[in-house]
């Protein structure tokens, strides 16, 4: 199905924009990520391995195990950490909810822009942080479409922007699921949840973001679903093409773009009560 391929990830251009994006968020997004020497780190869904050269790169001596359902983004991702000479990652194909690992095998869990692709994110937290060992801790990084504000405003481009949001609901998927870290979280049963709001603040003094993010990263994005909010009958030609050229607008001049991606992090439970 055309949805499910779009927001897995698995097209070209859509691979393309996944590696765009981790480049030019990677400090906005992993500066305070770091695991310590000999320490086993899990990344669930790890696509086409955009974050993965990151993670092992800023933490050389910790061991991750990257995963994905999709043998082709795995592909992907073995040729990125090969190209920058990475030796501590390993690759496997598996499901979140099948997962072959036994309970309390990693020290840590990362993952990223995951969530918002399953119709059951509670769940895969739960089945994440029983692969915990007590202490350990569970990274998650989400984004939020409804975080989006520019200049000039456009309520076509907003409307743009919602047809994504839509087509991702239809797909049982969730573009608003930063707001809710915290709750499904918590929810997932961890413990000392902190979540941090990070904004992508772009004017045209930054013309590395202008390019990288609203363009090349936002605004792909959304261009991305045009033909599926078509098919499902959310809009019309002439509607979603004037929202993109209006999204296009912000990335001018005297344009501004604002979003707001969601980091949470929290603990296993050591299972120690409170005398
Ligand atoms: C948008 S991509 C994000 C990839 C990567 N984490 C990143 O930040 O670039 C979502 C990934 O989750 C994977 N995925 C979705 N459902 C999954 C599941 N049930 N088990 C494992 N991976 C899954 C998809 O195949 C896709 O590679």
């Amino acid at each position: 199905m055309k949805t499910e391929a779009y927001v897995h990830g698995y097209h070209r251009r859509e691979n393309e924009r996944l590696q765009d994006q981790a480049g030019t968020l990677v400090d906005l997004l992993h500066s305070d990520t770091s695991y310590p020497s000999g320490s086993l780190v899990l990344e669930a869904g790890c696509g086409v391995g955009a974050q993965t050269v990151t993670l092992a790169q800023r933490s050389p001596d910790a061991r991750f195990t990257s995963i994905d359902v999709s043998a082709d983004s795995l592909g992907e991702a073995r040729r990125a950490t090969e190209a920058a000479a990475l030796t501590n990652v390993q690759f496997q194909r598996a499901d979140i909810f099948a997962l072959p690992f036994a309970p309390e095998s990693f020290d840590h869990v990362f993952v990223c822009f995951v969530l918002e692709h399953l119709s059951r994110p509670v769940e895969a937290l739960v089945i994440l942080n029983r692969l915990l060992k007590p202490g350990g801790t569970m990274t998650v990084i989400e984004g939020d479409h409804g975080s989006t504000y520019f200049h000039p405003d456009s309520g076509a481009a907003r409307i743009a922007i919602q047809c994504q949001v839509e087509v991702q609901r239809l797909a049982g998927c969730n573009a608003l699921i930063g707001r809710q870290l915290y709750p499904l979280m918590v929810e997932a049963g961890l413990e000392a949840v902190h979540v941090s709001p990070r904004m992508v603040y772009v004017d045209s003094s930054r013309p590395d973001l202008v390019d990288g993010f609203t363009r090349k990263t936002f605004t792909a994005m959304i261009e991305g679903v045009r033909e599926s909010a078509l098919e499902a009958g959310i809009t019309d030609p002439e509607a979603f093409d004037a929202g993109i050229r209006d999204l296009h607008r912000t990335a001018e001049a005297d344009g501004v773009f604002c979003y707001t991606f969601f980091k949470g992090v929290g603990e296993k439970s050591r299972g120690v009560k409170p005398a």
